[in-house]
């Protein structure tokens, strides 16, 4: 009977199945009718907004309009009467008269100074009308992600060219101030066309915000002027990021409105770079990281290091290196890390064990503490970013060991551990960025990278590896089903839920690099793109994955047709053939959850 329902409530639709299907949906699109309007390939924009950003992304936009030709790869169907694909051909809806042709995209932009930071406004207005596109934006930020939209509804069909399927209102703005991607150039180096070709995407989907994970303490890929012996520590020569390498990220990103937090990992995760710079600086880095023949862990990956917390000289060097990091990024927020400190390490610092001595009471939380009293003033005392944020991984509050005085009004938390610490740290009132590993996670379930892990032996004591985790810490692989159905506020009260800022996918470099980074992030933080733009339920409450689906499906080739190698995500079929393999033909395609 829901089955009805569904259908006749469909049944009242100008236009029930459009081919265009922009992701992320819009909060609000209303297909108006289905006269098609065709679009003039000399589209020109009016506009009283003076900025080249928002020229140069209309250029962006009509030049791959015009030059992509994109067809639908697939669209929304219902799945009980659907025809088999029509391959390479969409048939415009009957009329008698001749089509409008759209020659004019209007656009009024109501702030267009308003800096790209944090929280800016990202809302438009989208209408596609009988002689015109008209858009309304809040900022240009806003104006950038209209034209995203406008690029995924229009269809080229070689009888009749360029055209949108019907008239349709889009009232648009995201849920959440920060959408982000994490990469990881310490682990294995990432060179700038791969990092461009993903702020790219990221566009594409209106995530807005690349946290840039620079270096760990594995590589220091970062030319230093004022420390040249740092890069040293970069794995050749070649692989480091020279000033103006950053900076033409950092350009690069606020043409695409993508914001770009750095992250310098601390007192954590600490050695390349830094012990060329001053070798007292840097704890345990000649330790043996694992097993317990020297000394027990010190490290989770080779190789170990830690800034020493109690030798002085660690906070001159950390001064000078934030400074000038911080210089290449305009970006109001700056990631400073503060994960995984391990105990052990410094167990090698006769400083530590000092202070530990003066002191018997001491315990490893107060040295945190003391990390936090000395450091998060030298952060937040950065001349060229007076409105500085930090960011830090909530292990600085929630593991062991941990601080416990922390100012809450200048500092994000990220949660990556169990989903459950997202209660604690926003009954504790910290704002917090969602990425538990257990959904968000992108290098889950590639295996390990233990170079001679004895457990892959087939023998009956290895069964619970080989048959489960199979040295992924954090196996499974989180398919984009898993990432869209992420109900991250659903333990949270409406107060605790407003302190989350937003969300981040998360791919750690230990088993990527730049030849395959693209495929392990694409098409799948495009679902993380919908849940945090506009969410994963439908207007009646219902999750919406099987709507999802030819969606993420279509994103996922109209990547592949600008030259991106997002991976496939399910046999073709599926795409020829909507809906077919969703699971639950019995159901509508919007309610199978
Ligand atoms: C395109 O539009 C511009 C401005 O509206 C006009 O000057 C130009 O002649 C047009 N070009 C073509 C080929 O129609
Ligand atoms: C384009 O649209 C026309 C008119 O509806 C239709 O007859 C044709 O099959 C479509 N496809 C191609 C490739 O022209
Ligand atoms: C552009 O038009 C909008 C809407 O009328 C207005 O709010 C805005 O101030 C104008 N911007 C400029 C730069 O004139
Ligand atoms: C878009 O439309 C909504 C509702 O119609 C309105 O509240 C909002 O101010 C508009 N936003 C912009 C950027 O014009
Ligand atoms: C470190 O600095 C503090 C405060 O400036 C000072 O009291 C202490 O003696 C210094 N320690 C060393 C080892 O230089
Ligand atoms: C010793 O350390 C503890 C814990 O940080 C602190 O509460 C106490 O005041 C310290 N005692 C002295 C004499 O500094
Ligand atoms: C902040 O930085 C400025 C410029 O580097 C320096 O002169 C000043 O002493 C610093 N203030 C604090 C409180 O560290
Ligand atoms: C700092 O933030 C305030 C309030 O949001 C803003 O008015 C000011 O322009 C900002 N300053 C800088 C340098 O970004
Ligand atoms: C989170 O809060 C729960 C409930 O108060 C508590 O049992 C748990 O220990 C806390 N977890 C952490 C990591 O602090
Ligand atoms: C997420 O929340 C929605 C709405 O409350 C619910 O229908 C759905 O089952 C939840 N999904 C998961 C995976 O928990
Ligand atoms: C919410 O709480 C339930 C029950 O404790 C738990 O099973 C679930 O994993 C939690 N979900 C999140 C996202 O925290």
């Amino acid at each position: 009977m829901l089955f009805g329902y569904i259908l006749l409530s469909l049944a009242s639709c100008a236009l029930c199945n459009p081919w265009a299907d922009p992701l992320p949906k819009p909060q609000s699109i209303d297909w108006l009718d289905e006269d098609v309007k065709l679009l003039d390939p000399n589209l020109s924009l009016v506009t009283n907004c003076t900025k080249n950003v928002v020229r140069n992304a209309f250029s962006r936009a009509t030049d791959t309009i015009f030059s992509l030709r994109y067809y639908p790869a697939t669209h929304q169907e219902d799945p009980e009467d659907y025809e088999p694909f029509p391959s390479g051909t969409a048939s415009l809806k009957k009329r008698d008269d001749t089509p409008v042709t759209i020659s004019t995209v209007e656009l009024s932009v109501v702030d267009e100074t308003a800096d790209l930071q944090m929280g800016v406004d990202e809302s438009y207005n989208l209408t596609v009308g009988d002689d015109k596109v008209s858009i309304s934006a809040g900022t240009v930020w806003g104006a950038l992600y209209a034209f995203t939209t406008l690029q995924q509804l229009v269809i080229y069909n070689a009888t009749t060219g360029f055209y949108i399927e019907g008239a349709v209102d889009i009232v648009d703005y995201p849920l959440y101030e920060h959408r982000g991607v994490m990469i990881d150039s310490g682990r294995n180096y990432l060179y700038i066309d791969t990092i461009l070709q993903n702020i790219e995407m990221m566009s594409l989907a209106k995530l807005n915000v690349l946290h840039w994970h620079l270096e760990d303490a594995q590589s220091w890929p970062i030319q230093m002027e004022s420390l040249p012996e740092m890069q040293e520590d970069s794995y050749t020569s070649y692989q480091q990021y020279s000033p103006e390498m950053l900076d033409e990220v950092v350009t690069f990103a606020k043409g695409y409105g993508v914001r770009v937090i750095p992250e310098l990992d601390m007192p954590g995760h600490s050695n390349a770079g830094w012990e060329k710079a001053d070798p007292d600086a840097v704890a345990c880095g000649k330790s043996w990281w694992s097993n317990d023949v020297y000394l027990k862990h010190t490290a989770n990956e080779p190789p170990p290091g830690q800034l020493d917390i109690i030798y002085n000289g660690t906070y001159d060097l950390v001064e000078k290196v934030y400074n000038e990091v911080s210089s290449h990024f305009d970006d109001d927020v700056f990631h400073v890390g503060m994960d995984e400190l391990q105990d052990n390490c410094y167990n090698f610092s006769s400083y530590v064990q000092d202070w530990f001595a003066e002191n018997t009471t001491r315990t490893y939380n107060d040295l945190l503490q003391y990390w936090v009293d000395k450091a998060l003033p030298i952060f937040l005392n950065d001349t060229l970013h007076p409105n500085r944020t930090l960011m830090a991984w909530e292990d600085v509050v929630i593991s062991s060991p941990h601080a416990s005085d922390l100012p809450k009004d200048k500092l994000i938390l990220q949660s990556w551990n169990g989903a459950s610490n997202l209660k604690n740290l926003t009954e504790a009132g910290y704002k917090v960025v969602v990425s538990n590993s257990d959904w968000l996670y992108l290098d889950c379930g590639y295996g390990g990278w233990v170079t001679n892990d004895p457990r892959y032996a087939d023998v009956e004591a290895n069964y619970a590896f080989n048959y489960g985790q199979g040295g992924s810490w954090c196996a499974p692989y989180k398919t984009w089903q898993r990432i869209y159905t992420f109900n991250f506020t659903s333990n949270l009260t409406e107060s605790e839920s407003s302190l989350i800022a937003g969300a981040e996918a998360c791919l750690w470099s230990e088993q990527a690099d730049s030849t395959v980074m693209i495929q392990k992030i694409w098409p799948r933080a495009a679902a993380l793109s919908e849940l945090v733009w506009s969410g994963n339920l439908d207007d009646t409450g219902m999750m919406r994955v099987s709507e999802m689906a030819p969606r993420i499906l279509n994103f996922r080739e109209y990547l592949v047709a600008q030259g991106f190698p997002a991976s496939p995500l399910v046999p073709q079929y599926c795409l020829q053939h909507p809906h077919a393999c969703d699971l639950y033909l019995n159901q509508t395609i919007f309610d199978a959850y």
